[in-house]
């Protein structure tokens, strides 16, 4: 009887964000406040491999999975890569993290599932082999994924990303606090990249010049990142920035931009939505002290928030 378990983080763009799926840089940190587990567990029952996802209400057969099924799908890729047949045995699947929110729940499923495995087997699975296996399930997600989302969650490491370059960690110089504010809106990546797709293809000039102003402001924030505490008013002044540019690029949202500016009176210097945006989470850059925590967050809850974690960037 093999019973193994394994975990993977959430995470959040701190910038960059769609920029990156045109080559452009971007910088993500895991948020280890909310995970995904992964139980795998062998039964010798001769059934089979069976599926519980039970915060989606899923129970089901390997076998019997639709053929874009993402946990199906991911299983069978790690599998292959393992060189191993299907196992008679059960996967459980449960996260903390919210679905399609920005915050990489697909990545990290994906993840803890490719680790499960790699456990079950006994074989110690690289990061890079880890985040390349759980990009195939990204495609299905997102269409045209930049890889960001895998790179961050299967490293769960600050990096600098851009696609086709090396991956560059960053190290932060000292601990930063955040809070990500929750809209309540599920927004499918999918469609806020395709829509953009769209609206750069008739407007390109356009559309690259906000790319490349999003590139300065993601490497002035690398520098700032790296400096710790004496950066945060620079970060915080280039997540505005960003998210000026984020407006501009048609990704926002009035429910966004409202908790946006609930948690600047509140005391951020710097707060921006995260991710594909018209819905999911903002993030709002605060100093460590418990008073402008307590503000901030319930500045976010009386703006309409539906849910606020305070995470600390390390
Ligand atoms: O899936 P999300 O909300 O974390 O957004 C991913 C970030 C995008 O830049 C919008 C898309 C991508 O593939 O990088």
């Amino acid at each position: 009887m093999k019973n193994v378990q394994a975990t993977a983080p959430g995470k959040i763009i701190l910038f960059g964000e769609h920029a990156v799926v045109y080559g452009r840089p971007a910088i993500a940190v895991p948020v280890t406040d909310v995970r995904a587990r992964v139980g795998l567990q062998t039964t010798g029952s001769g059934k089979g491999f069976r599926i519980i996802a039970a915060d989606l209400g899923r129970d089901y057969l390997l076998v019997d999975a639709e053929s874009d099924d993402p946990l199906a799908t991911i299983v069978q890729i790690a599998l292959k890569h393992l060189g191993q047949t299907v196992p008679d045995a059960t996967l459980t699947v449960t996260s903390t993290i919210p679905l399609g929110r920005g915050l990489g729940s697909g990545a990290a499923v994906s993840t803890a599932i490719v680790r499960a495995l790699g456990q079950f087997f006994e074989y110690n699975l690289p990061p890079a082999d880890v985040s390349d296996l759980a990009y195939e399930v990204e495609k299905l997600h997102h269409g045209t994924p930049s890889g960001i989302d895998n790179t961050v969650v299967a490293f769960e490491q600050p990096v600098y990303f851009a696609k086709g370059r090396p991956i560059r960690r960053i190290r932060v110089g000292q601990p930063l606090t955040l809070v990500i504010g929750d809209t309540g809106i599920v927004s499918p990546t999918r469609e806020t990249v395709g829509d953009l797709r769209r609206r750069r293809q008739a407007e390109p000039e356009c559309y690259e010049g906000y790319f490349d102003e999003i590139e300065v402001l993601v490497d002035q924030a690398k520098v700032a990142l790296e400096q710790g505490l004496p950066g945060l008013p620079a970060i915080g002044k280039l997540m505005n920035e960003n998210q000026e540019l984020l407006e501009s690029l048609g990704v926002s949202s009035p429910e966004l931009e409202q908790l946006i500016k609930a948690a600047r009176q509140a005391g951020s210097p710097g707060a921006k939505l995260s991710g594909a945006g018209w819905g999911g989470n903002m993030i709002a850059l605060i100093p460590a002290r418990p008073e402008v925590i307590t503000a901030v967050t319930k500045a976010l809850a009386d703006a309409g928030a539906t849910g606020v974690i305070v995470t600390e960037l390390r």
